[in-house]
């Protein structure tokens, strides 16, 4: 059996373990840790098995773990993903954004080489991931366009310099047209979506987001159009929120659950 530690017992962090602790992710936990301490309790309370409860996020992979599991945030990723891949330990990364900051991303590809160790990234809030891999090279344009109840875009950066007001808007209304890279930095919501099919395809600055208000919708949508050489695809996804926090969905989690349990489990192994 896999031995898995966890660092961050939010939302996603919780899922996870009730699905090894079920036994749907054939696994065992071992350890985890939360910034809030209250957090990692409240986790192992609700766990038959039980696992430790660290006093800080670098000793989680300096016990022998097969795989550490972030679900945390990117401030996390940038603190112990070197450590991590250097305990020799396998890595699966929910907050994929840190990634898009370059300097860190180089340091934990370099490493996943150097320590022959491996970064998951599960496909998180979208899917069709493994038909943008595979046509990579024949990508000629990739666009995410995504909709959302104007209140789950209050906060973002791009409203310090807009006219815009969120609580006006009484029909779909394009909000922000640009590139990954530009996104990334006026939506932080949308960071690890953008992030992740910037990886997969063409970059940030040639993959194209954009941004629509829906005062009428209760879910997240993303709607994905690659076209190419090898021809198009489309794909929609659309998003129920998690009921612990409304910020991720559920299908992030599912995504993450799956990854792991692929991760622990020797089998067929379907898709690209
Ligand atoms: N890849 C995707 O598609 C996707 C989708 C949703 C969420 N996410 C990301 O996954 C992460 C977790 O999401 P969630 O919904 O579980 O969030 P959450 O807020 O419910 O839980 C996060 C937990 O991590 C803890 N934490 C935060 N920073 C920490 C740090 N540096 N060290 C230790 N603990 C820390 C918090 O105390 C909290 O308990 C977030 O960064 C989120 O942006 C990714």
């Amino acid at each position: 059996m896999k031995k898995i530690a966890l660092l961050g017992c939010g939302a996603i962090g919780t899922q996870i373990a009730l699905a090894i602790d079920s036994g749907e992710i054939p696994a065992t936990l071992t350890h985890v840790y939360d910034g809030s301490k209250s957090a990692s309790e409240s986790l192992v309370e609700k766990l038959k098995n039980k696992p430790i409860i660290v006093e800080n996020s670098h000793l989680l992979s300096s016990h022998p773990v097969d795989i550490v599991v972030e679900a945390a945030s990117q401030d996390a990723v940038k603190d112990v993903g070197l450590s991590v891949l250097q305990n020799k330990r396998d890595l699966m990364i929910m907050s994929v954004g840190a990634l898009l900051d370059e300097s860190i991303y180089d340091i934990l590809y370099d490493a996943c080489r150097d320590f022959k160790k491996t970064i998951y990234l599960p496909s998180g809030a979208i899917a069709g991931l493994d038909g943008i891999k595979s046509v990579r090279k024949e990508l000629e344009s990739l666009l995410i366009t995504t909709t959302k109840h104007p209140r789950s875009l209050k906060g973002a950066k791009f409203f310090e310099n807009s006219k815009i007001d969120l609580d006006k808007i009484d029909s779909v209304t394009k909000i922000f047209e640009g590139t990954a890279k530009e996104a990334v930095s006026l939506f932080p919501a949308n960071i690890n979506v953008a992030a992740l099919l910037s990886l997969t395809g063409i970059g940030s600055e040639k993959t194209r987001v954009k941004i629509m208000a829906d005062p009428d919708t209760d879910k997240n949508t993303h709607q994905i159009e690659a076209a190419g050489r090898f021809g198009k695809m489309t794909f929609t996804i659309e998003n129920f929120p998690d009921p612990n926090n409304p910020k991720t969905s559920r299908l992030a989690i599912l995504s993450a659950i799956e990854t792991l349990r692929k991760y622990c489990t020797n089998e067929i192994q379907i898709g690209t």
